[in-house]
C-alpha cells in the first residue's frame, strides 16, 4: 500500500487536470486522498470526485473563510449514506483576516459540529489564531477528527489529543526555522497524520511552486527522520491512524 494524503483540495479551482494530479501521485506511491471541500460548490465537486475515483475520499462542509456564503445544510442529510464522504470539513475558525464576522463563524462551526455529532462523523478542523475558542467549542461536542495543519504548542496538541483528535502534519514542518519540529517530535506516532493541503503549503525545497499530493513523500521523509523511524514504519502507522479515525466504526458512514 502507498501513502495517504489526509488533507488536500483536488479541485478544478486549483488544477486544470485533477485526473493527472491523481495519476502522478499514484505513480509515485501516494494512493489515497482525502479531498476537502470548503463551500457549497466545492462540496458538490467533491461528491462528484469521490464517485469517479476509487482512490478519493471526501468531506463536505463550510470553511470559516466562506462563512458568509449561502450553504444548504441539507447536503449533509442527503449524503448521509455515502460511504466515500468520511468527514465534515473543512470547518473551524479563522481570525486571521480582517472583516470576518466572528459570530457568524462560530454559528456555522457549531451547526456543523452538531451534525457531525449526530451522524457520528469525524471532523476536519481549521483553526487559525483562534486556539482558545476552538478548544472551548470542541469541548461542547462529542466529536473526534483531524486538526488540520496544526501549529500550536505541545500543551495545545495534548489537549486536542485528549479529546480524541489526531494532529495533521504538512509541508510547514520542512520550513527552515519552523519551531513546530520540537513540538511534533514529542507527539506519539499513533496521533499524527500526513497531509499536503495541496495546492497550498508546498514543502521545502519546492516552496513557491503549486503543491500536489506527490509531496507527501517529501513530508514523510522529513517526519521519519524527525522521529527516527523508517519510511515504511511511518507509512504503516499513519495509514492505520487514517483507517482508525475515518474508516472504522463511524456511525452511518
Ligand atoms: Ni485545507
Amino acid at each position: 500500500m502507498g501513502y495517504t494524503d489526509s488533507h488536500c483540495h483536488l479541485l478544478k479551482e486549483f488544477y486544470d487536470n485533477v485526473k493527472s494530479v491523481i495519476n502522478d501521485a499514484k505513480s509515485c506511491g501516494v494512493d489515497r486522498f482525502l479531498v476537502n471541500a470548503d463551500n457549497y460548490a466545492s462540496s458538490l465537486e467533491v461528491l462528484d470526485l469521490v464517485d469517479k475515483y476509487d482512490e478519493c475520499y471526501g468531506t463536505i462542509g463550510l470553511h470559516p473563510e466562506y462563512a458568509q456564503e449561502n450553504f444548504d445544510f441539507k447536503i449533509f442529510y442527503d449524503n448521509r449514506n455515502n460511504k466515500k464522504i468520511i468527514a465534515v470539513g473543512e470547518i473551524g475558525l479563522d481570525y486571521h483576516y480582517e472583516g470576518y464576522s466572528k459570530e457568524k463563524q462560530i454559528e456555522i462551526f457549531k451547526k456543523q459540529l452538531k451534525i457531525a455529532e449526530e451522524f457520528k462523523m469525524p471532523v476536519i478542523i481549521h483553526s487559525r489564531e483562534a486556539t482558545q475558542d476552538t478548544l472551548d467549542i470542541l469541548k461542547e461536542y462529542k466529536v473526534k477528527g483531524l486538526i488540520h495543519s496544526f501549529s500550536g504548542s505541545y500543551e495545545v496538541a495534548c489537549e486536542y489529543i485528549k479529546m480524541g483528535f489526531i494532529i495533521g502534519i504538512n509541508g510547514v514542518i520542512t520550513f527552515k526555522n519552523c519551531k513546530l519540529k520540537e513540538v511534533i517530535k514529542k507527539i506519539p506516532l499513533d496521533k499524527i497524520l500526513l497531509e499536503t493541503d495541496s495546492p497550498f503549503l508546498t514543502p521545502d525545497p519546492y516552496r513557491g511552486k503549486k503543491n500536489s499530493p506527490v509531496h507527501i513523500i517529501d513530508i514523510a521523509k522529513f517526519v521519519s527522520d524527525l522521529y527516527g523511524v523508517t519510511l515504511d514504519e511511518l507509512k504503516m502507522v499513519t495509514n492505520k491512524n487514517f483507517d482508525t479515525l475515518f474508516l472504522e466504526n463511524n456511525g452511518s458512514f
